[in-house]
């Protein structure tokens, strides 16, 4: 199987794309059109617009690219290496059995891409209901090479200098991006959909499912999944980032969050549970970034943002505190290394991460 496995958010069924890759149907003729800057609209009904705004997805993928939660990265893709080490045991297979990677309200395509650049034998689907961060994506994903390395010695896309457009993956099956595998398809495929409506994605067919700080369906999620497969789910403590929750009003995060998502997972096993810890010294352009990325980036102006920013920037480090679940099915045939027991917190780093630029 080399095309995603997108499914028709109609009727379910199979979706395959045209062979100029210009739009996606099934076999009940339901027919989806890749956008021109690569992604492929899965939205049905009303034209709400949903998820990021314009304004939330630029902050939050500047504030990702300075890489203030490489930590996470690290993180999720250890869990990878070792679900793959104990599911395939010499690595990923070649060919029709390569694993699927699905990044579920995947913004940006942030962790996604720096997690297929680490994982070379791996393919990802990543589904946003934001317009916005799905042109993001998409353009992140068509710098993506099939072996994870720089584009730089690889064929570039064109641009089309009467639209003055940045590429995409212009056709989900073209063969001359740089994002290909070898075999065919985009490394990283990229959907506009409401998970709310169903995961677009066929049934048994994702090896690992990330959901990071974005809405959660664990029904749908524990569909797509394979029989062996995981879903990484990562959400913010109380406590993350709270010297900036303190001051300003950034989104409260439940206190019972953690309850809550235990019983919505309920249907699953807890394979691993993880607090990543660790304080940023954030300049000011950064706590910018963060206010912008959540609520306030609605109802602020830019320039109070900035001064609020300013405000805060004195304030020492900021923590970040977010919990890693890792939910599985069965008697753990994600073949979960022993030593990494549910309730275990691993406090990956304590020191505080200074970056310049
Ligand atoms: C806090 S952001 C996290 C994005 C990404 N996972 C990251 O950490 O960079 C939440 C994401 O969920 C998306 N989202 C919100 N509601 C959604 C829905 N109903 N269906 C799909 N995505 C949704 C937003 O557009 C946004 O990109
Ligand atoms: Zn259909």
């Amino acid at each position: 199987m080399s095309n995603p496995p997108w499914t028709c958010p109609v009727c379910a069924a199979r979706l395959t794309p045209t062979t100029d890759g210009r739009s996606w149907h099934c076999l009940n003729r339901h027919s989806f059109d890749v956008a021109r800057q690569g992604y492929l609209s899965l939205m049905t009904g009303a034209r709400h617009p949903l998820g990021d705004t314009a304004t939330m997805v630029r902050a939050r993928a500047d504030f990702l690219a300075a890489g203030w939660f490489e930590p996470i990265v690290a993180t999720i893709a250890e869990l990878i290496r070792r679900w793959e080490t104990a599911t395939f045991h010499n690595g990923p297979s070649a060919g029709e059995s390569r694993p699927w990677l699905a990044d579920l309200g995947g913004g940006s395509g942030y962790y996604s891409v720096e997690l297929l650049r680490q994982l070379p034998g791996w393919r990802g689907a990543l589904v946003d209901a934001s317009t916005n961060a799905v042109k993001v994506a998409a353009r992140a994903a068509s710098r993506l090479t099939a072996s994870g390395q720089p584009p730089e010695a690889r064929p570039v896309p064109k641009h089309d200098p009467s639209t003055g457009e940045e590429p995409g993956l212009a056709g989900a099956c073209a063969d001359d991006w740089p994002g290909m595998s070898s075999h065919g398809g985009p490394r990283l495929a990229v959907a506009c959909a409401d998970l709310w409506a169903g995961v677009p994605l066929a049934t048994n067919s994702i090896d690992i499912a990330l959901d990071i700080f974005a809405p959660r369906h664990p029904a749908e999620i524990g569909r797509v999944l394979r029989p062996v497969g995981l879903a990484i789910v990562v959400t913010p403590r109380p406590d993350h980032l709270h010297q900036l929750r303190q001051s300003l009003p950034l989104m409260g995060i439940e206190a019972d969050k953690e309850s809550r998502l235990r019983q919505q997972f309920s249907d699953f096993r807890l394979v691993e549970h993880q607090i990543i810890e660790y304080g940023c010294l954030l300049p000011t352009q950064a706590i910018a970034q963060v206010i912008s990325m959540g609520p306030n980036g609605f109802h602020a102006s830019a320039d109070q943002i900035a001064a609020m920013a300013a405000g805060l920037s004195e304030s020492g480090p900021i923590n970040t505190r977010v919990a890693v679940d890792v939910w599985g099915f069965g008697d753990g045939a994600g073949g979960q290394d022993e030593r990494h027991r549910p309730g275990e917190h691993h406090h990956i780093a304590d020191e505080v991460v200074t970056k310049s630029g």
